[in-house]
């Protein structure tokens, strides 16, 4: 199954998710940020991304989004099956 990131992942972002993240930095809907393959010093590639899904399933705290619905299961799997593709 083809994943694309504007058209399946990109919109399970909420405005109020796009607007605080954005602020610090973290641009949730942006194709060009999520999918950028740096790594850092917790994650050898693709590390926005990774620390996406990590606060997503809760791997990293607190759990995003704080105050909000968590994703469901369903929702973090579609997150992870595009993380092997990178489709735009
Ligand atoms: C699904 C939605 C969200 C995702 C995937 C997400 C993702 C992230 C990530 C990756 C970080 C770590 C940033 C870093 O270390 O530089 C973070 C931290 C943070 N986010 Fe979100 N975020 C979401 C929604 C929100 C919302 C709606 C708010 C505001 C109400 C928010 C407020 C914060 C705050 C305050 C932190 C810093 C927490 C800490 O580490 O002490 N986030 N988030």
């Amino acid at each position: 199954m083809t994943i694309s990131f504007a058209k399946d992942i990109s919109l399970l972002f909420t405005d109020r998710d796009a607007h605080c993240m954005g602020g610090m930095g973290v641009h949730l809907r942006e194709y060009d940020y999520m999918a950028n393959p740096t790594g850092d010093a917790i994650f050898p590639d693709y590390a926005n991304a990774r620390h996406v899904l990590a606060r997503l399933n809760g791997t990293e705290t607190p759990r995003m989004p704080p105050g909000g619905t968590p994703w469901t299961d369903d929702q973090i799997a579609l997150f992870e099956s595009w993380m092997t593709q990178w489709l735009p």
